[in-house]
């Protein structure tokens, strides 16, 4: 973990390999104006390298403001922000672009720039030779699922907006940066094509474990891909803590409300069914309708009601049987929370 990113860091990463980096927060505040409120108040954060965190909350809480001080498009009025254990602020632009990707939801492409040259913009400031170019546009495009031979000389406008999020995306992943900061890559999206984006970001994700830092509104996308959630109101951090924590054991009031607590098929919804599994001694498992294990309690009940069995099988990637669920365990996992609670963990 301790590690300064120096400019001989730049050429030392194979290209098979490469890890997150440490993002670290002390103290960042800032104001657009000398008499406002601060977007961003006093915010101290430490971000495990690889790890994929989500800020959620609503509009004008400061995600926006948050991520751009990380890349640097804002400065902070005071405080420090470090990538690993080199402030931002000691970047140079070239380093800072190889280091951080950023994605913003209009997908950001040059209209007039082919798709290939899109995602080479950074390769080349980086100086790389026109082979090497070549082959990791061809690469990146493979990963993101877009056959390279159909896409790689198409304009942006040739494109759909799934589509061009995931030139985006491979835009940003280019240079191999350490971390990713995407600022709600997949809002403007249609629910299926965002489904099948948050799917590839996983995909993705652990396959290069870069640190990822990705906003959005809503509760659903933060709890599907979050390893932790950052949730913020009016520029603080009110809590940061696993999804199944920030559900249920709310940290005050307004989190309880953010991901609709009380409600408890809301909850179902948001809860994962490894909350609520038995082990399989207990049951029969001849002839029992399986379920995933990556489903939530909600699509569980569902199963239940409609297949009319008195329990399921959860079964893991391998279709391997890992235990059961029940009506009863399902609604002892949903069984509503006693906020406020004490959370485990609440800057400041
Ligand atoms: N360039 C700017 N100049 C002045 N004020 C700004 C600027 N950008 C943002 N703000 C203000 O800072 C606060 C935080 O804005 P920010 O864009 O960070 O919120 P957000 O959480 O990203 O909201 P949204 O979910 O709507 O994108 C808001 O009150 C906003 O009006
Ligand atoms: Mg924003």
């Amino acid at each position: 973990m301790e590690r300064t990113i120096s400019t001989d860091d730049l050429s030392s990463h194979a290209d098979s390999e490469h890890h997150g980096s440490a993002v670290r927060l002390e103290n960042v505040t800032k104001r657009y104006g000398d008499d406002s409120l601060p977007a961003v108040d006093d915010v101290s954060l430490t971000i495990d390298p690889g790890e994929l965190v989500i800020l959620l909350g609503p509009s004008g809480s400061g995600k926006t403001t948050l991520l751009k001080m990380i890349n640097r498009l804002y400065e902070p009025t005071s405080g420090q922000i470090w990538i690993d254990n080199t402030e931002v602020h000691d970047l140079k632009p070239p380093q800072l672009r190889r280091h951080i990707g950023y994605v913003i939801q209009q997908s950001g492409l040059f209209p007039h720039m082919r798709v290939a040259d899109n995602i080479a913009v950074v390769p080349k400031l980086l100086g790389w030779d026109k082979k090497r170019i070549a082959r990791r546009v061809d690469e990146l495009l493979a990963l993101v699922d877009l056959p390279p031979q159909t896409y790689r000389r198409r304009y942006p406008s040739q494109l759909s907006g799934g589509e061009q999020q995931r030139v985006g995306l491979a835009r940003a992943l280019a240079a191999e940066p350490t971390t990713m900061l995407m600022d709600e890559p997949f809002g403007a999206l249609d629910a299926i094509t965002r489904a099948h984006l948050q799917d590839e970001l996983l995909r993705i994700h652990r396959q290069l474990e870069q640190t990822v830092l990705f906003v959005t509104h809503d509760i659903e996308e933060a709890v599907r891909l979050a390893q932790k959630i950052v949730v913020m109101r009016d520029g603080r951090v009110v809590q940061y803590d696993t999804p199944v924590r920030i559900v249920t054991q709310p940290a005050n009031e307004f989190v309880a409300e953010l991901v609709g607590a009380d409600d408890v098929l809301r909850r179902m919804s948001l809860l994962p069914v490894d909350l609520a599994i038995e082990p399989l001694a207990h049951f029969a498992a001849n002839g029992v309708p399986e379920i995933s294990r990556d489903s939530y309690l909600r699509d569980a009940l569902s199963q239940l009601v409609e297949s009319g069995a008195d329990h399921l099988v959860v079964v893991d990637n391998n279709d391997h049987p890992v235990g059961a669920l029940s009506l009863e365990s399902i609604q002892r996992a949903a069984a509503p929370p006693e906020h406020p609670a004490t959370p485990a963990a609440v800057a400041d």
